[in-house]
């Protein structure tokens, strides 16, 4: 049964053809999505910082159909990524498309083409489906707002981010800034399985313009798909206390982005990150997706704050790259850190240096 709210009204004039571009930003969570139910309801709440630099800008281009044949054939669309067409990249966008079209039904009346760039490498490591489905998510909405200008704003980004979930869940974290949260919690009002929601309490300054440095230990391909990974908590023998973990994290960390505790901040990230691993690495089959040298980041990281007493913490994604977490304070120094005792652990000696965004941008 489709969520009503979000199904599109019947077309009356659609327009003859146009484009839209949208950039939208990557997200780091601090407590970690790890399993879901049908339709990309996540089996957990979950909160990210969004970021600002690691972004997908997406142009989409429409032009109407003469008739509805395409209809049979699924949407029509050609994929332009990084100024190449990209057929290994469709079965995805239709995916995409296939599962949205109950809640966009005008969809069928255009052709599209989906032209594509990151602002980080493709092959960095870095997922780009966050970034690339919150994008085309937000274009989607921009047609839909050309076809139906009473629109207002705060169904738009509602629904961008709903239509961004059905496409790669975390993406729906995407589209606003700066601290995201997804998925229903007892504490958080409004906050919803179906779409990511801004923040809604007191964030301390020292929240409101961290860093992340994101230290690229291995640039290869996953190797364990977010599908594969979520689906291994079906019926994992640790799951529901993770579950319940996530929520307790969540609603710890209240009162530690209202007073800017950052030494209860790191305790809960770092924990965080370390769960989703061993969640990983319990399950059947079981995956090691850290590398030694993100351990030895690790252990760098501990080191560094036990001796200098900076709270730089880490977070991990499904996979070997470290996310470097600290108050923007500490930049150069942190910097410093990096080349001196990092780079030695990342593939070429490439990181990213990133912080807190605002959230998605029309251009
Ligand atoms: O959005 P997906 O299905 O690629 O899953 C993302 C999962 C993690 O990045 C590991 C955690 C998260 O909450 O972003």
């Amino acid at each position: 049964m489709p969520d009503k709210e979000f199904v599109s009204a019947p077309l009356k004039n659609a327009v003859e053809s146009g484009s839209v571009c949208w950039e939208a930003p990557s997200n780091i969570a601090l407590v970690k999505y790890w399993g879901k139910k049908e339709n990309q309801i996540p089996a957990n709440p979950s909160i990210s910082f969004t970021l600002k630099n690691c972004k997908t800008t997406t142009r989409l281009n429409y032009v109407k159909v003469s008739d509805n044949s395409t209809t049979s054939r699924g949407i029509e669309f050609d994929v332009i990524f990084e100024g190449v067409k990209k057929e290994s990249f469709k079965p995805k966008i239709a995916s995409f498309f296939k599962r949205i079209l109950p809640y966009c039904s005008y969809l069928e009346e255009f052709k599209f083409e989906v032209v594509s760039d990151n602002s980080f490498p493709h092959s960095s490591g870095i997922a780009s489906s966050a970034s690339g489905m919150s994008a085309l998510a937000l274009c989607v909405m921009s047609l839909e707002k050309s076809l139906f200008p009473e629109t207002e704003d705060d169904f738009f980004y509602k629904k961008a981010s709903f239509l961004a979930r059905l496409g790669s869940g975390s993406a729906c974290r995407s589209v606003r800034g700066d601290l995201v949260v997804w998925g229903q919690h007892q504490e958080i009002p409004l906050s919803s399985d179906t779409y990511g929601v801004q923040y809604p309490f007191k964030i301390a300054d020292v929240f409101k313009d961290y860093q992340d440095t994101i230290l690229l230990v291995d640039k290869g391909k996953k190797q364990v798909s977010s599908t594969v990974g979520h689906d291994l908590m079906h019926g994992h023998a640790f799951a529901a206390a993770r579950f319940q973990q996530a929520h307790d994290h969540l609603s710890a960390l209240i009162p530690v982005f209202e007073k800017g505790d950052v030494k209860q901040f790191i305790k809960i990230v770092e924990r965080e990150a370390l769960t989703l691993h061993a969640m990983m690495m319990s399950s059947d089959p079981y995956f090691l997706l850290m590398k030694p040298n993100t351990l030895a980041i690790i252990n760098k990281i501990w080191e560094k704050r036990e001796e200098s007493k900076i709270p730089v913490c880490f977070t991990l994604d499904a996979g070997a790259n470290v996310h470097m977490l600290y108050p923007s304070q500490f930049k150069e120094e942190i910097l410093e850190f990096v080349k001196n005792e990092l780079v030695v652990y990342c593939e070429n000696g490439h990181y990213i240096c990133d912080e807190i965004g605002k959230g998605s941008k029309k251009l």
